[in-house]
């Protein structure tokens, strides 16, 4: 799918505003990490990507939706022409990262999904986000949507996996596959969560002087690990 000729120029207009938007965002992470790394104890973020929908895609999205291609119809219907994921190590630093982007009280949230605490019958699990973000411009501000997709590395690794097996099957997976996703993605969950267990059993370890708390035994007694 196209735009037509007129309405390709306006959306690459657009395109421009969304690309400030994006990098606007990208600085928010990027101050976050140098805190992290300078000032923090821990830093919970992996690394980060991003991208801006072309306008193959944007066409593509608004045609699968019944829309017509126009460029008004992508600044007012899509809201994930820029988009941000950012990978962390455990499911905890997800919750985070997301109440940081969302107390920065100069951009609105559109809309949050939790789909960690609330998986996709899929198996899906990510945190998003939608973020309204001000772009001040020489004579008159926008504001423009950013999808922010925060998940651990567990999560991204099933979530590449799972994109990759629909889109070689156009969408109709078999049931067999579809189910042994499903059953992947908990495992994930299940391994995500015990190895935060052992990084703050170990974290405790080396806080503690306490010979107590350096037993092992008596460590998985006070977490309740089994
Ligand atoms: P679209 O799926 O983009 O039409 O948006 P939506 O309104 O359904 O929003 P949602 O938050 O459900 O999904 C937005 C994005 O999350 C998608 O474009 C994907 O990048 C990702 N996503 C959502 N569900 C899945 C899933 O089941 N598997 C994978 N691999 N990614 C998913
Ligand atoms: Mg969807």
């Amino acid at each position: 799918m196209l735009f037509p000729q007129g309405e390709f120029i306006k959306l690459k207009e657009y395109l421009v505003l969304y690309e400030c938007a994006l990098e606007n965002i990208i600085t928010r992470v990027e101050i976050l990490l140098k805190d992290f790394v300078n000032f923090q104890a821990y830093n919970p973020i992996e690394h980060y990507k991003f991208r801006l929908k072309n306008s193959e895609s944007i066409a593509d999205k608004l045609h699968r939706q019944g829309h017509d291609i126009t460029a008004e119809n992508a600044r007012n219907i899509l809201t994930d022409i820029a988009g941000v994921r950012i990978i962390c190590s455990y499911s905890r630093d997800v919750f985070h990262i997301a109440e940081m982007l969302k107390r920065q009280t100069d951009i609105k949230v559109r809309s949050e999904k939790d789909y960690v605490t609330k998986p996709k019958p899929s198996g899906y699990r990510s945190y998003h986000l939608i973020l309204d973000v001000p772009i001040f411009l020489t004579d008159k501000s926008e504001s423009l949507p950013v999808e922010v997709q925060i998940r651990t590395q567990a999560m991204d690794f099933w979530a590449s996996l799972e994109h990759k097996v629909k889109y070689k099957y156009e969408r109709r997976m078999p049931e067999h596959i579809s189910l042994d996703l499903v059953d992947c993605a908990e495992k994930i969950a299940e391994l995500d969560e015990r190895m935060y267990l052992i990084q703050e059993i170990v974290d405790m370890a080396y806080l503690h002087k306490d010979p107590v708390i350096k037993d092992p035994i008596a460590i998985e007694r006070a977490f309740d690990v089994r």
